[in-house]
């Protein structure tokens, strides 16, 4: 444990003195040099000096993604342009794009955060990381790339695609750990086995994986066909990218929020207030020590909730069960495609490569779960068993259609789970 850093195993009221003070700071940055932030607090009738203690927080206004589009592309800044080593953007697939932005001193705090996770993880200097998160405006890649060097990694800058190439440079240049999406992941297991490479066979010891919600399941499924320890990894681009925070290798109880550089709350998704530790709701992320984007009760729209630190005296979030904007209601009962995984992996006959498909065929919203089956299991009733599954643990009846191996859209990065095929969708 002596490699740690002093901050992850400091006493709680070391940290939350630490907090304060980097909370105090960055409520004035914002306000001082951010016209959004100055009217917004304005607005509220808060002022940064009403901060006097770490609950003091809830009294400020929350940010959404809508104020980052307002604000496009530099509006949320709080340094001259000049400043900014560099940009990313923000993965939204609809809408007016994000971008984000780094000073030089936000870049090697990431790199700080994200060699934290990696040694959290399991990966230690000299190990060889397979990098294959995209590279680009996506924070998956560089971040990840920066952290592994950062911890003094050698890094094989792969990014996503190019699947018949990425089993072969697993197999030759023998990485200890690889970072990619889970759903690749999978992708990448079935190339091995299409290749006739026993995935078990290789030098990986552990994978962060993350990026998009995955499950327990999955994890068993992951760590059950090549035999490394599958961690998770959190962060979006508006608080920083990956290293958010990190599942600790030794617990794999959740991931502990690196909270002396990002502040998490929970909040009631309709109503705002702030919910204890231990109560599910959206998780906010306010930043403590960037420079170029200060970012303040951001909204992320993920739902978890907060639990106490074990491996590390930093508080734990618990592994994301959806985002409020992937729940689907059908016939007034919520569903995130997170469940439904968790039930195909029960089904010996069923691939974890699947979509949710709703359609609107009359007055109400229906669900066909298209899913694969295993290669070379027969037609032996996987159907009808993930349908009596989901209406038995979630309590509604879906269609399931099961399709031919290798025959479902297949990502390099983030997983498509949701297909809207309603009318006006
Ligand atoms: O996905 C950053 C990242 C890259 C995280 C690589 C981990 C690994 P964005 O593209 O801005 O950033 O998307 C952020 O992805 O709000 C979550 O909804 C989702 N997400 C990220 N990590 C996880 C995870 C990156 N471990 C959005 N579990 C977030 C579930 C995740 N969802």
């Amino acid at each position: 444990m002596s490699d740690l850093e002093p901050v992850e195993t400091a006493s709680i009221d070391e940290l939350r003195a630490v907090q304060l003070e980097r909370l105090r700071w960055t409520l004035r940055h914002a306000y001082d040099n951010v016209g959004f932030y100055r009217r917004s607090f304005d607005a509220a009738g808060v002022h940064p000096d009403d901060c006097r203690d770490l609950a003091d927080l809830a009294r400020f206004p929350l940010t959404t993604k809508q104020d980052l589009r307002d604000n496009y592309p530099y509006g949320m800044f709080a340094v001259p342009r000049e400043r900014i080593a560099r940009i990313h953007a923000s993965s939204g697939t609809t809408g007016q794009p994000t971008v984000v932005g780094y000073t030089q001193g936000d870049l090697d705090m990431w790199a700080d955060v994200m060699a934290r996770s990696l040694r959290a993880a399991g990966a230690r200097p000299g190990d060889r990381v397979h990098v294959a998160y995209g590279y680009g405006l996506f924070t998956g890649g560089l971040g990840a790339h920066y952290g592994a060097e950062r911890l003094g990694c050698t890094v094989v800058p792969v990014s996503g695609g190019m699947t018949e190439r990425q089993v072969r440079l697993i197999t030759d240049l023998e990485p200890d750990v690889v970072m990619v999406t889970p759903s690749y992941m999978l992708t990448i297991l079935d190339e091995f086995d299409r290749q006739g490479i026993d995935p078990r066979t290789t030098s990986l010891r552990v994978g962060l994986f993350g990026a998009e919600p995955w499950t327990p399941g999955m994890r068993a499924e992951v760590e059950g066909r090549t035999g490394m320890d599958a961690v998770d990894i959190y962060g979006l681009s508006e608080v920083i990218g990956p290293g958010v925070s990190q599942e600790c290798v030794e617990t794999k109880d959740g991931l502990h929020v690196w909270e002396d550089h990002f502040y998490p709350e929970i909040i009631d998704p309709v109503s705002g207030a702030v919910l204890p530790d231990g109560t599910p709701g959206e998780l906010v992320f306010t930043s403590l020590t960037k420079e170029a984007m200060p970012i303040i009760r951001y909204r992320t729209r993920d739902l978890t909730r907060l639990l106490p630190g074990t491996a590390r005296t930093m508080r734990r979030m618990e592994r994301i069960t959806g985002r409020s904007d992937d729940m689907m209601i059908l016939r007034g009962v919520n569903v995130f495609p997170t469940q439904i995984e968790e039930l195909i992996l029960r089904v010996p006959g069923l691939a974890p490569h699947y979509q949710c498909v709703l359609d609107r065929p009359g007055r109400l919203d229906e669900m066909t779960v298209r899913v694969e089956a295993r290669p070379g299991a027969g037609d032996d009733g996987s159907a009808a068993a993930l349908a009596a599954l989901i209406k038995d643990n979630i309590g509604v009846t879906v269609r399931v259609d099961v399709v031919e191996p290798a025959t479902l859209e297949r990502s390099i990065g983030k997983a498509r789970r949701i297909v809207d095929q309603r009318p006006g969708a």
